[in-house]
């Protein structure tokens, strides 16, 4: 069937590339940002805004110590399709990873499943690519530093706003706020990967929110295999080749299962 064509595509693909949004998390307990329940019926987005965050840093940090338990909320750990897509990687089969998601799950996939850190690697494993950043640290809005986001929360939790670093600066979540353009080598990088894939899949995400939207037109215009596993229709299922509107802790593993190990 169609899984089997995808399975046979990523096979022989020179280089394979997946998109990944809220949707593979969300059997892990992270809601999704649209669709049932989704974050943004409770939240409103111009909360946290860039604007905001600079004109009324503390209002911003009220309201984001909210998003973070909504989100965030107590353990959650990578699932089967977190841990399918490190395993395609790891096998060779999948040459990046790009995730709109700031939650660090795929790369603690990456550690289990390659059994070990993965900033001491060898470097054979796919590069995770984190689009939007990752909310699992802060970082000093004037000098930069990046530190371990969980101290700083707690800090915000007690009243103490906005937090600030030892240089004086206002820390900020070491995330793409709305208002706020992604840096523009990592567009090129994800840009760059489309084009080159001879199969991209785009994975639990809505794909409306740029530039994660435009990657998969941009893949299949160039060319790739374009495959779609999402449990809602998407603006880019014209242009697919395979679509799935299924779980993806149903059709990661399957996948996988389908494509040979080396
Ligand atoms: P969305 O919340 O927009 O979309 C998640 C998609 O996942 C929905 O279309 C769901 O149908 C689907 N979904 C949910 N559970 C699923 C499951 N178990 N299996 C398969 N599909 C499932 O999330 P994103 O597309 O990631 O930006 O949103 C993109 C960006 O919008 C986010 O990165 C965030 C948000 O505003 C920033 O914070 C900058």
């Amino acid at each position: 069937d169609d899984l089997v064509r995808l399975a046979d595509a990523i096979e022989t693909a020179e280089t394979a590339v997946a998109v990944t949004g809220a949707g593979i998390s969300a059997p892990s307990g992270v809601p999704t940002f649209r669709g049932d329940d989704g974050v943004w019926d409770r939240f409103d987005e111009g909360q946290f805004s860039y604007g905001r965050f600079r004109r009324d840093p503390e209002g911003f940090w009220a309201d984001r110590v909210d998003l973070q338990r909504e989100l965030f909320d107590g353990e959650y750990a990578p699932n089967a399709a977190h841990e399918a897509l490190a395993e395609l990687g790891r096998d060779g089969h999948l040459d990046a990873i790009l995730t709109q998601n700031t939650d660090g799950l795929h790369g603690d996939a990456a550690e289990s499943v390659l059994d070990r850190p993965t900033d001491e690697s060898g470097g054979d494993e796919p590069p995770i690519v984190e689009l939007h950043g990752n909310a699992r640290r802060v970082r000093c809005a004037d000098c930069g530093k990046r530190i371990a986001a969980e101290p700083i929360f707690d800090r915000a939790a007690d009243g103490n706003l906005p937090p600030t670093c030892d240089c004086g600066g206002t820390y900020r979540p070491d995330v793409v706020l709305f208002g706020e353009q992604l840096p523009g080598a990592v567009i090129q990088r994800a840009r760059s990967l489309a084009r080159e894939s001879d199969v991209f899949l785009a994975i639990g995400s809505s794909l409306v929110v740029e530039p994660a939207a435009s990657l998969p037109r941009l893949a299949a215009s160039s060319g790739a295999t374009l495959g779609i596993v999402n449990l809602e229709p998407t603006p880019c299922d014209g242009v697919a080749d395979v679509i799935r509107r299924d779980d993806v802790v149903e059709v990661l593993p399957e996948l996988r299962s389908l494509v040979e190990a080396p």
